[in-house]
């Protein structure tokens, strides 16, 4: 028998993994949407002959759009459940990469992009959601991170294909591709089991057990994690009256708005969405080069996610989200500084590009990830959708704000202001951090939940006692 329990073992490890790979899939739906508009821009615009105003429309009408679909989730996944989410984002995905593929002008873009922002705004509020839940405790942090590991090799993958096709500039092909994967999430997603957490808030034990018993090592550990889940669904409240009548859980909205506008501010999107320009700032005045710099960007965000994956179960969240933001500073402050003595040689060129880098290193390695593995961790169950809704909202909303700001602080305060401000934001996270952000490391949901209902200040509610 040893051996046949061993095998069952394995194979609950594997179908774990399986579930939260395919969830994962949903980020990398994410990272390609953000990505591909950088270099798809400059050919839209020329061949539409568009105004700058249409521009910034067809930018940021994929966030507005993931701010509506954020605040829709909430109710979707809690009604209709996660997995009927991810497949309704999933399909918005295909209807809105292959729509943007053939549109005949501006107008219509800015609309196929608010449905693909539909999509981006549903999976990223509903695979994390997801990935808490399903995922066991021990590797919880590293499963969530594995989500924004996709959302980095998207944006990746969108920079590189970006360069392929501006040979040609055919940024018709750059927007449709993304359908690929957009059909290959939608088949993945159906082989998804139900949430056991989310079956047990609608009643449904027995199918919830069942879950658990495919997913968890032994059929003990299945049903004490039921009985958990069970036992912090005795208080019957939803996430609005909870907000309403619970202080508490005002506590916690109130922490996952910060985590979210923190992640933000740390600067990271004005490097995402801008890069190319940040490249022409630093004096690379070829337009290769940039999409080449831009490649190396993508790649060291992708590369530093990895020392996330795993720093954040052993570590834990505080210490390297600490790091992460020192990191970030120290970039930011050497970067302003280069731009404000004025950059002359070609070793200044290559030095201030290496500050950029660890910007990136700093971000991708900490607040990147982390942001999102404390966001799903902290609300209590009855008020997680509410909650969740709430961070990631704030998250699109915040976003929307630091790319639509960053070329007029350029041009108001200048460039080495501008870097300074985000290295001082970053210097405040570090403060924010100490005072007021729990550790979660190793330590079930239910737990928080009950440490943060009994009134525990919010950086002690992970704690274990
Ligand atoms: C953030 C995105 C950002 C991306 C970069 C995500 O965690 O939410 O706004 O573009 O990381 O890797």
């Amino acid at each position: 028998m040893p051996s046949n329990a061993h095998k069952s073992r394995t194979s609950n490890k594997v179908m774990t993994f399986l579930v939260c790979f395919l969830a994962a899939l949903a980020g990398l739906l994410f990272g390609l949407d953000i990505g591909v508009i950088a270099g798809a821009l400059p050919f839209i615009t020329k061949n539409f002959n568009a105004t700058a105003h249409q521009q910034e429309w067809i930018v940021s009408s994929m966030m507005f759009g993931a701010s509506v679909g954020a605040i829709s989730s909430g109710w979707m996944s809690s009604h209709l459940g996660r997995k009927q989410s991810l497949t309704a984002g999933a399909i918005l995905f295909i209807i809105g990469s292959l729509w943007s593929a053939v549109v005949p002008n501006p107008e219509i873009l800015i609309v196929a992009r608010v449905v693909l922002g539909l999509a981006v705004g549903i999976t990223s509020y509903t695979a994390p959601l997801y990935l808490s839940e399903i995922a066991p405790e021990n590797i919880r942090g590293s499963m969530i991170s594995l989500y924004q590991l996709m959302i980095t090799i998207g944006i990746f993958v969108a920079y590189l294909s970006d360069t392929a096709f501006s040979e040609s500039g055919n940024w018709r092909w750059m927007l449709g591709i993304i359908t690929i994967p957009a059909v290959l999430l939608l088949l993945g997603v159906i082989f998804l089991p139900n949430s056991p957490r989310w079956l047990a808030t609608r009643g449904y034990f027995r199918d919830a057990q069942h879950v658990l018993d495919r997913l968890r090592d032994t059929s003990e550990q299945a049903k004490r994690e039921l009985e958990e889940i069970r036992e912090s669904l005795k208080i019957k409240q939803s996430g609005w009256q909870l907000f309403q009548s619970n202080s508490n859980f005002r506590r916690t909205v109130f922490l996952g708005v910060l985590l979210q506008v923190m992640q933000q501010f740390t600067g990271m999107n004005v490097i995402m969405y801008y890069a190319p320009k940040i490249f022409e700032i630093a004096g690379f005045s070829n337009s290769n080069e940039q999409m080449w710099g831009t490649v190396i960007v993508g790649m060291v965000n992708v590369l530093a996610t990895f020392i996330a994956i795993g720093l954040v179960d052993r570590w834990g969240r505080k210490p390297t989200l600490i790091l992460g933001f020192l990191v970030m500073a120290f970039g930011m402050v050497v970067l302003g500084t280069m731009l404000h003595t004025g950059i002359h040689s070609q070793e200044e060129q290559y030095f201030s590009i290496a500050m950029l880098l660890i910007f990136i290193l700093g971000f991708a390695m900490s607040a990147g990830p982390l942001i999102w593995v404390l966001c799903s961790e902290i609300q209590p169950l009855k008020g997680r959708d509410f909650g969740i809704t709430v961070s990631t909202t704030t998250n699109w909303i915040a976003n929307m704000i630091v790319g639509a700001t960053f070329l007029t602080m350029l041009n108001t305060m200048g460039n080495a202001l501008t870097f300074w401000f985000y290295a001082l934001l970053n210097v405040l996270f570090i403060l924010l951090t100490v005072l007021l952000i729990p550790e979660t490391k190793n330590v079930s949901l239910e737990h928080i939940e009950r440490n943060l209902m009994s009134g525990k200040k919010l950086r002690d509610i992970g704690s274990q006692d």
